[in-house]
């Protein structure tokens, strides 16, 4: 269930504000009663009309953000009965055919988009992408900042060498013998940030990317999501130099 003006507004019949107006003007009906009351809770399978005529969707271009939890995969369907991102997703957004942009490993969370629309995927994920991917790497082992200068550098992986990226030293546990960097990369191979950590000596123990392109997880708990704004679809697609 969700609001009537944001059903309305997510129809892409018009803003939530003039939803809103249409709604106190009396021109809504849920089927068949005029509805005034501001928040009044509407499922996909309510008749709305506008002035007497059905509410069509004409936008249904969905754009997703979910702050992933590990053990989830990234796919739409499993062959081994696991859980995917897609079984998380609330009822509403159901019937819509998403999909992952790009992957994070079964046992890597945070932030993952989804969306319907094949030109947005496209743009983020294909090789002439360059959206900022950020994760925050747990790595058996103390890692040192020389180290990291030689992943920023590119590493040789089986076929191929990695493109220069950014590696922060975050904190190492002596104790533990672990050690917390931060990666900042352009690209997105298969297990990338995991290949290159081993490829120097460093098993990633526990992966989480905290950031793609302008967006965080931030407010979101785990195995939820939120609509992305509009301008923050725009910002993604503008082209980096
Ligand atoms: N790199 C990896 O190795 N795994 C992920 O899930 C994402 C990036």
């Amino acid at each position: 269930m969700e609001r009537l003006q944001k059903l309305i507004a997510r129809s892409g019949y018009c803003s939530r504000r003039k939803a809103e107006e249409l709604i106190r003007l009396g021109k809504v009906a849920v089927n068949g009663h005029i509805i005034t009351e501001m928040g009044f809770k509407v499922s996909e399978k309510d008749r709305i009309t506008i002035e007497g005529e059905p509410l069509i969707s004409v936008n249904e271009n969905i754009y997703l953000l979910m702050n992933k939890p590990r053990y989830i995969i990234t796919s739409t369907s499993d062959d081994k009965n696991r859980r995917t991102v897609i079984d998380l997703l609330p009822k509403q957004y159901q019937k819509f055919r998403l999909y992952p942009v790009g992957r994070l490993d079964y046992d890597t969370k945070g932030v993952l988009l989804l969306t319907n629309d094949g030109d947005f995927m496209n743009a983020l994920v294909g090789p002439k992408s360059d959206v900022e991917k950020e994760y925050l790497v747990r790595l058996d082992g103390l890692i040192s900042k020389r180290e990291l200068k030689e992943i920023e550098k590119g590493v040789e992986l089986e076929n191929y060498k990695t493109r220069p990226c950014k590696a922060f030293l975050e904190s190492v546990d002596r104790k533990n013998k672990s050690s917390l960097a931060r990666i900042i990369l352009k690209e997105g191979k298969y297990h990338q940030v995991k290949e290159m950590f081993a490829a120097i000596g460093y098993p990633v123990k526990r992966l989480t990317r905290i950031r793609f392109g302008n967006l965080t997880a931030e407010g979101l708990k785990e195995g939820e999501v939120r609509e992305l704004k509009p301008h923050e679809i725009k910002k993604l697609l503008v082209r980096r130099g």
